[in-house]
């Protein structure tokens, strides 16, 4: 029987939610499938901040370093700044266990209509994969002057061979393995940043010439966006910067349906750290507490997790139970036109299992 040590962070908003019925279904299938997942949560996030004065324990990485794998729900509180409270849990995380992948599937499941007119089942099928560690959210900067009208901020990208090449390889691997266009699209601006995102190109062109079975192309991040919107259906696998994944990944979430569909995962692939699992969705303090927001993200980010950690048949159960609830249509969260609540949505999922 296999066992893992799984550490969850519920966060804020709705990502206390989102993990309940994430918890909900994976404890589920951990009985079905005789596995032990051994959860330790983590009461980490802004409320802890209201009391401490920081959004986790000193010693919080060292922590979570014991554990297989770290399962997320949100970061984010209206009342304190963003880049106090990301930069306080959530990017440390992803920095420190060098999870330089960000894997970020958008898919048009069957029993979701598109906001784009035609767009049937499966017609979008793209996986991005984010690099999650350097690139424009480096965390090199600083100010000058701070508070006065000669104020100064600085902001520095870093785009290195090593960190390109390692996630860029990855992106080409996926597309060998997804067997589907077998095609790679590498976002990038290098019409406008001509050193970082020259980085990026050249070993985008060095890494492909390694994979000559798969196709490629190059897309400046505005044209990008522009084809997510206008022809989504020709993506298959597309690698881009930190920032540039994560704009993508938000409006490839909404137009295979919400954002409450889109699930992700923050891997190390050489599987020296924990890895985690979250949703691409926020804390939503537009419905936080209202108990609507559509967990199958954080259900699905589950899904991911099991299947990273091998164990595909209990993975594939969950994503077709949630295939299933969308399908029948019946038990949907406002998000996808529904009127049901989070947790009916969680007991409709483990329902089907
Ligand atoms: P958001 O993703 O929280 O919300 C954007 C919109 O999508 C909102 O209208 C929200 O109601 C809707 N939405 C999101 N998740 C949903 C769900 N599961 N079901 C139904 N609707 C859903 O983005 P935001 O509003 O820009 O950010 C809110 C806070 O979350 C900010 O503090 C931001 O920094 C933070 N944030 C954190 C993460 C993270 O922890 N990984 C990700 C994104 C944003
Ligand atoms: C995401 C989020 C984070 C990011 C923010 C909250 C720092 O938007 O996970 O997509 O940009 O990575
Ligand atoms: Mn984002």
């Amino acid at each position: 029987m296999s066992e893992y040590k799984i550490a969850v962070i519920r966060g804020d908003g709705i990502g206390v939610d989102v993990i309940e019925e994430g918890l909900k279904v994976l404890n589920e299938i951990a009985r079905r499938y005789e596995i032990t997942l051994e959860f330790t949560e983590f009461p980490w996030g802004s409320d802890y901040y209201f009391e401490h004065g920081k959004m986790m324990p000193d010693d919080a990485l060292d922590t979570l370093a014991a554990f297989d794998q770290i399962y997320l729900g949100a970061v984010g509180h209206p009342e304190l700044q963003d880049h106090v409270t990301l930069n306080g849990l959530l990017l440390p995380i992803r920095r420190r266990f060098d999870q330089y992948v960000c894997e970020r599937p958008s898919v048009l499941y069957p029993g979701i209509r598109s906001p784009l007119a035609d767009k049937e089942a499966w017609d979008i099928d793209i996986a991005v994969i984010r690099e999650n560690t350097e690139g424009e959210y480096a965390n090199v900067g600083g100010f000058q002057y701070k508070g006065f009208p000669e104020e100064v901020g600085i902001q520095t990208s870093v785009f290195t061979r090593h960190g390109c090449e390692r996630v860029i390889r990855y992106s080409f691997e996926l597309a060998r393995s997804r067997d589907k266009k077998r095609h790679v699209t590498s976002v990038t601006k290098s019409n406008a940043q001509g050193y970082g995102l020259i980085v990026w190109d050249e070993a985008f062109e060095r890494v492909a010439a390694e994979y000559p079975d798969i196709a490629t192309s190059s897309l400046l991040v505005d044209a990008a966006c522009m084809d997510f919107v206008r022809k989504p259906e020709e993506f298959d696998v597309v690698v881009a910067s930190n920032l540039f994944g994560d704009i993508l990944t938000d409006i490839g979430a909404i137009i295979t349906g919400s954002m409450g569909t889109a699930p992700s995962g923050n891997i190390d692939p050489m599987r020296r750290y924990p890895s985690m699992f979250e949703p691409v969705h926020g804390s939503a303090p537009d419905i936080a507490g209202q108990g609507i927001a559509n967990p199958m993200a954080a259900i699905m980010s589950g899904a991911m997790m099991l299947r990273f950690m091998g164990e595909e048949d209990a993975a594939s159960a969950i994503d077709g139970a949630v295939l299933s609830v969308l399908e029948e249509g019946g038990r949907l969260t406002p998000d996808l036109g529904g009127s049901a609540s989070t947790a009916e949505v969680g007991d409709a999922v483990v329902a089907q299992l």
